[in-house]
């Protein structure tokens, strides 16, 4: 009874695949004019996609969208798990005129858009940011950002932004080895993804024009706002090394500031925070 819940469902939300269509008649005209998008049913990753193509002269911020990956990439090496038609895998390939080092503010920049896309589903307090690129909903795991760099000098650099974010993702406890949560979830309803994309393109757009004008600052007191790991005790991987430590917000630039336990406050721009037991 159970299993034919489940085919029903899952056979009412194939239905609702990704169109072109419904998508650009959620954007402005301004905006269908600036951007590109590319669907696809399957890629091995949205990422690796704009990536190899990176030689295509795309004169606009291209948007892609697939409706599963096969090899779906997350941080550190670990794969994304990217069922069909389920959820919302989105690449952006453009060219920013920013030096590389300020990438990791455009990664929290990134997680606020997204933040900003799912007020409509008021969510707005079970939702949080773990730094450096986490989406959580009740303190699981909602989406990931995952920025990949294709060429820098110095003040331009060329990235592709990938987003994953569980909209109606079905239960699949073996194929996910954390907690994690989805839109549909928490809203209590089966979500239009192609509604979702449409505020998600938009906020991504007005957000990376925003931080290349004014930068993370900007940003900092709307980040403060979600930040899961402020005042937290915390082990930060990077390379290998492993930090302990209070994290006591973070920067203009949005690198975390970690208090150490001999109480020096150093920044870091880049790594992975679990949180510890601190007694
Ligand atoms: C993370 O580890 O939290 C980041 C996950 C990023 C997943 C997205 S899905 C769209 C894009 N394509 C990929 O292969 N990865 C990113």
């Amino acid at each position: 009874m159970e299993k034919q819940k489940n085919t029903e469902h899952s056979l009412k939300q194939a239905l609702l695949l990704l169109q072109h269509e419904k998508i650009f008649s959620g954007l402005s005209s301004a905006l269908q004019e600036s951007i590109a998008l590319e669907i696809f049913s399957q890629l091995p990753s949205t990422n690796g996609y704009l990536l190899e193509n990176s030689t295509s002269d795309y004169r606009l911020p291209v948007f892609c969208l697939a409706e599963m990956q096969t090899a779906g990439k997350g941080r550190m090496g670990r794969q994304w798990h990217s069922p069909f038609a389920q959820n919302i895998y989105l690449s952006c390939r453009w060219d920013l005129t920013c030096d590389m080092n300020q990438l990791s503010g455009l990664s929290l920049v990134m997680g606020l858009a997204v933040l900003q896309s799912l007020q409509h589903y008021d969510l707005d307090k079970k939702l949080s940011l773990k730094w450096p690129n986490d989406i959580l909903a009740d303190g699981k795991k909602l989406g990931g950002i995952l920025i990949d760099v294709l060429a820098a000098a110095k003040g331009s650099c060329s990235v592709v932004i990938g987003i994953g974010l569980n909209v109606n993702m079905q239960d699949d406890e073996q194929a996910i080895d954390q907690a994690w949560n989805s839109v549909q979830t928490i809203h209590g309803a089966v979500v239009d993804r192609n509604e979702l994309v449409a505020v998600l393109i938009s906020n991504i757009f007005s957000y990376v024009k925003r931080f290349l004008q004014h930068g993370f600052a900007d940003f900092k007191t709307s980040w403060e706002k979600y930040d899961a790991l402020a005042g937290r005790a915390v082990t930060l991987t990077h390379l290998n090394k492993k930090l302990q430590g209070t994290v006591m917000g973070v920067d203009t630039l949005g690198q975390l500031r970690l208090q150490k336990n001999d109480g020096t406050v150093i920044r870091c721009a880049a790594g992975e925070a679990s949180f510890h037991n601190s007694g």
